[in-house]
């Protein structure tokens, strides 16, 4: 469930059948205690932060489209509390009222306080280094989704699918690590399980489902990925997620450089502006073989 939802925290968990998430922008903290103990009390499972939007990020086509959020709709999760409206808690940070004096960030140390509000699971959404996902484990955090927004905040950021397998490594079993950014087809599902991910999370293919045909368009979009992703992982002779392995993602440049591999940190962590998508990252990776088995 989305912080900035048109639906309160308790309209959804009336509704949603699986368990819950409650993603949370931290503005302000006493916006964000009020959110995420009502999340905890409607039944949330878990408090997931996204931490990769600092600043604005005016959307170019939606300025170009003079587009702007109904008020209504958008203070949906906060609709029974306008004084904390008027503040303009999470402003509208596209526009030039966003306020950073209002702005109390949060600091790893923090995370804590965080934490003791509800003593639910903590992910946090957004972490693209290594350096970060090591912070994370660090700091007691459950989980991190390996996300760039798909560049929708910042654009020329690293590709998640190129940060995945290091990340993974570097936290080990000490949190679970999600991954999303450019998922589109099964098979990206299946490079990363296969690079280190426990799940994937999908966005944009959220809206084309809706816009197409509702609630039955995001359910077929979800089953075409189940469909794609099975026989993704038949190609690749392997029968259950347990299965999905390392060896059936090869990065060519570990193999292409000189006589001897490149360790995979070492070509992580040169500096490069890469590609935000994970679909025009594809050229790094292929399903090398089929196991002995499948052959
Ligand atoms: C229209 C739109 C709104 C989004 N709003 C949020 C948001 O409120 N909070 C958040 O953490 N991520 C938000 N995201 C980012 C997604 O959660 C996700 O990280 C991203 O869309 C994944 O990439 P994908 O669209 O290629 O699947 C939004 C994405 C889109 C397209």
């Amino acid at each position: 469930m989305a912080h900035r939802s048109g639906y309160g925290l308790e309209e959804v968990a009336e509704v949603a059948p699986g368990p819950l998430w409650f993603q949370l922008y931290h503005f302000n903290d006493e916006v964000t205690e009020i959110l995420v103990t009502r999340a905890k009390a409607a039944g949330y499972k878990a408090i997931c932060l996204t931490v990769d939007t600092p600043a604005p990020s005016p959307k170019e086509r939606d300025v170009r489209n003079r587009f702007v959020r109904v008020p209504e709709v958008h203070w949906g999760r906060l609709r029974d509390r306008p004084d904390l409206i008027a503040l303009r808690d999470v402003g509208v940070p596209d526009t030039a009222d966003w306020n950073p004096s209002r702005y109390t960030g949060l600091t790893w140390s923090r995370l804590d306080w965080l934490r003791s509000l509800t003593g639910l699971p903590l992910v946090v959404k957004g972490i693209r280094t290594v350096e970060d996902a090591a912070l994370c484990a660090e700091h007691g955090v459950d989980g991190i989704v390996v996300s760039n927004h798909r560049g929708r905040q910042l654009d020329s950021t690293r590709a998640t699918i190129e940060t995945l397998a290091a990340i993974a490594e570097t936290v080990g079993d000490r949190m679970e690590v999600y991954f999303d950014s450019g998922v589109r087809r099964g098979l990206d599902v299946l490079k990363a399980l296969a690079l280190g991910a426990r799940a994937v999370l999908v966005g944009r293919p959220v809206f084309w489902g809706l816009a197409i045909n509702g609630e039955a368009g995001v359910r077929q979009m979800l089953e075409i990925l189940r469909i794609e992703f099975d026989r993704s992982m038949a190609y690749c002779g392997r029968t259950s997620v347990a299965q999905i392995d390392r060896s059936l993602v090869t990065l060519p440049c570990q193999c292409w450089v000189g006589a001897d591999p490149i360790p995979v940190s070492t070509v992580y962590s040169r500096p490069r502006l890469a590609t935000q998508s994970f679909r025009r990252a594809d050229h790094y990776i292929g399903i090398l073989s089929l196991t002995e088995d499948a052959r």
